[in-house]
């Protein structure tokens, strides 16, 4: 289906040319004087420099070719040369019975040539507990992937995992200083290593931190861990079987915490799955004479002769040889154009990786290893900050651990839904059902307070903000999914039926009503909008809009108590388009509604 606005442009713009001015004046955008008009075309002004004559001759003529033109209520020349347009009740109406047809996609086509794209966001580390900076990457990461699948592309995440380098050099030397006697240790040890892994989660995760605080002080430690991480990588038995252990344990950790922001991967490969090819990627650098030696490391010159500011060289290798995190990303690259072959990658890293991203990205293009043809692009979020404006962090000032923040939030969700539940004497709600909605509304309360903001920008976690029923937030977009949800389960509790809707939408009776449609009316260019700017922010502000379009609607309009059948089945039609319309944006959010709250 066509974009509305696309649609009046082009009656607008044959009206402009049949009138002998060119075509290029009839372009047509949203009012920005609502109270006026639902659409406006500047063209006269600009038109009148060109014919050098007054505005208002050329916005008169335009208006009069226009008048009696099936889309519009009404076409008005208003001085200096300004056209206001209504568009008919009829013609938007028309659009509404569409969108129902066109059910699951509402009048948004999917792409004629799907691309394939890879979404690199998660990017936990191993063994680390995921903390707040991980949020914001998960979040942002999975709305932007639902997006482009939406839009019909086929869309491959991968979580990227941080399983690379010293960190497993510093768990595999701390877990020896613990546990000495461990088979893993013994060298000339042949036999199977056990399946059960010699630890916990819980161990795991206080080792790392141990291990990392000792290398910081103990040189001798950090000696050890870092001939480990050597001994590690070059394949020795004992090591390898612990890294497994590691990898098994901690990502059925980071599964299960995932699968609770409801963030799901398509894969779960790591650095270490990028390094059998980096020794013929770095060759090839030098081979084709890009690489060169410079203070003892291997670089590649990645500035452009456009640039503003110093973009130094990608580093490649160390002066010891080993390989760095933009050495880890380029041979992903290589590995993902062998087994994917993208159009698109997209990076979800925080905005202070730029630099990095920079780097990575012109080295990749320069030496061939991504063609000209494949975009690289990396969406670098804010800080997530606390009221006081610092990164968020614990009551006593240390790195929140995500697993306890939602937890917090879930609990406080829980009493909020009891109060309401108690306000509305509705207090037959199952204790269980309390909780899983808890859950639900929470996770639609840290989601929406993020991703209703622009991705580079930073923003303030404001518990009490993102948890209201009322304002721009999450709860209140379920708030009103629900609500419709319960009016039709009235409406079909009295016999009433929702299906077989299509061509029920009449023609506004009203100003509530006319807008709501217009809102409705604009899910397709929103959609693609929000796809080709990687921005679901675009969406948010849609529901919210939409949000109170339906309830101004609700406001205005007697639903259930209406006695003309015809008018109510379009007043019931309209409910279950904004309600599905809601429900397919918040499902791209990635979150969904109870059933009541
Ligand atoms: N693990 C990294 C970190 O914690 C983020 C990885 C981002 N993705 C990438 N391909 N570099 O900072």
């Amino acid at each position: 289906m066509k974009k509305l606005i696309d649609l009046i442009s082009e009656e607008v713009t044959k009206a402009f040319v049949s009138e002998g001015y060119d075509a290029k004046y009839g372009k047509v955008t949203l009012s920005n004087r609502p109270d006026l008009c639902e659409f406006q075309c500047n063209g006269a002004m600009a038109a009148a420099k060109e014919y050098k004559c007054a505005p208002f001759m050329i916005s008169d003529k335009i208006a009069a070719a226009l008048s009696g033109c099936g889309l519009f209520e009404s076409v008005e020349s208003v001085k200096p040369g300004f056209l206001n347009i209504k568009i008919s009740g009829e013609y938007l109406a028309d659009i509404m019975n569409g969108m129902i047809a066109d059910e699951g996609r509402y009048g948004c086509e999917k792409a004629e040539n799907p691309l394939t794209i890879i979404v690199d966001y998660g990017g936990p580390n191993v063994a680390k507990p995921l903390h707040v900076g991980h949020l914001r990457s998960a979040v942002i990461g999975e709305s932007v992937k639902r997006i482009a699948k939406f839009m019909g592309h086929n869309v491959i995440g991968d979580v990227h995992l941080g399983d690379w380098g010293l960190q497993m050099g510093l768990i595999i030397t701390e877990l020896k200083e613990r546990k000495p006697d461990l088979v893993y240790f013994d060298p000339d040890y042949t036999g199977e290593y056990p399946k059960e892994a010699p630890f916990t989660i819980s161990e795991l995760e206080d080792i790392y931190p141990t291990a990392s605080g000792k290398s910081k002080q103990d040189a001798v430690f950090k000696e050890a861990a870092l001939l480990a991480t050597k001994e590690l990588q070059g394949g020795r038995r004992g090591y390898q079987a612990l890294l497994s252990h590691i990898m098994n344990v901690s990502v059925t950790d980071l599964k299960r915490n995932y699968e609770n922001l409801n963030v799901h991967f398509e894969l779960w490969k790591g650095e270490s799955d990028a390094q059998p090819y980096v020794p013929e990627m770095v060759q090839m650098m030098k081979d084709k004479g890009y690489a060169y030696m410079s203070e003892g490391a291997l670089v590649v010159d990645v500035k452009e002769d456009t640039d503003t500011k110093e973009i130094p060289p990608c580093i490649i290798l160390k002066s010891d040889g080993a390989s760095l995190y933009s050495t880890t990303d380029l041979a992903t690259l290589v590995m993902r154009m062998k087994e994917n072959n993208p159009d698109r990658v997209i990076y979800l890293a925080d905005a202070r990786q730029s630099m990095h991203f920079i780097q990575v990205f012109r080295c990749a293009k320069k030496t061939g290893i991504v063609p000209e043809t494949t975009e690289l692009k990396h969406i670098g979020f804010g800080t997530m900050n606390g009221k006081d404006g610092k990164p968020f962090k614990t009551r006593d000032g240390g790195v929140m651990r995500l697993e306890y923040l939602l937890k917090e939030i879930d609990d406080e969700m829980l009493a909020k839904i009891k109060e309401n539940q108690k306000e509305k004497e509705n207090l037959d709600i199952d204790p269980k059902e309390a909780e899983k909605t808890a859950k639900t509304v929470a996770l639609a309360a840290i989601k929406y307070g993020d991703l209703s903001n622009q991705a580079s920008k930073d923003y303030v976690f404001d518990i009490e903000r993102f948890t209201s029923f009322e304002g721009n937030t999450g709860p209140y977009i379920l708030y009103t999914i629900v609500r419709i949800k319960s009016i039709l389960s009235k409406y079909q509790a009295k016999g009433g039926t929702i299906e077989g809707l299509s061509d029920a939408i009449c023609p506004a009776k009203n100003a509530g009503q006319k807008n709501l449609m217009l809102s409705l009316a604009k899910f397709n260019a929103t959609i693609e909008n929000a796809y080709e700017e990687s921005a679901p922010h675009k969406i948010c502000a849609y529901i919210y809009e939409l949000a109170n379009a339906f309830n101004g609607f609700y406001h205005d309009t007697k639903i259930l108590a209406e006695e003309n059948d015809k008018l109510q089945k379009s007043y019931i039609a309209l409910l279950v388009l904004t309600k599905e319309v809601l429900e397919t944006c918040i499902d791209m959010l990635g979150f969904s509604a109870p059933d009541r709250m």
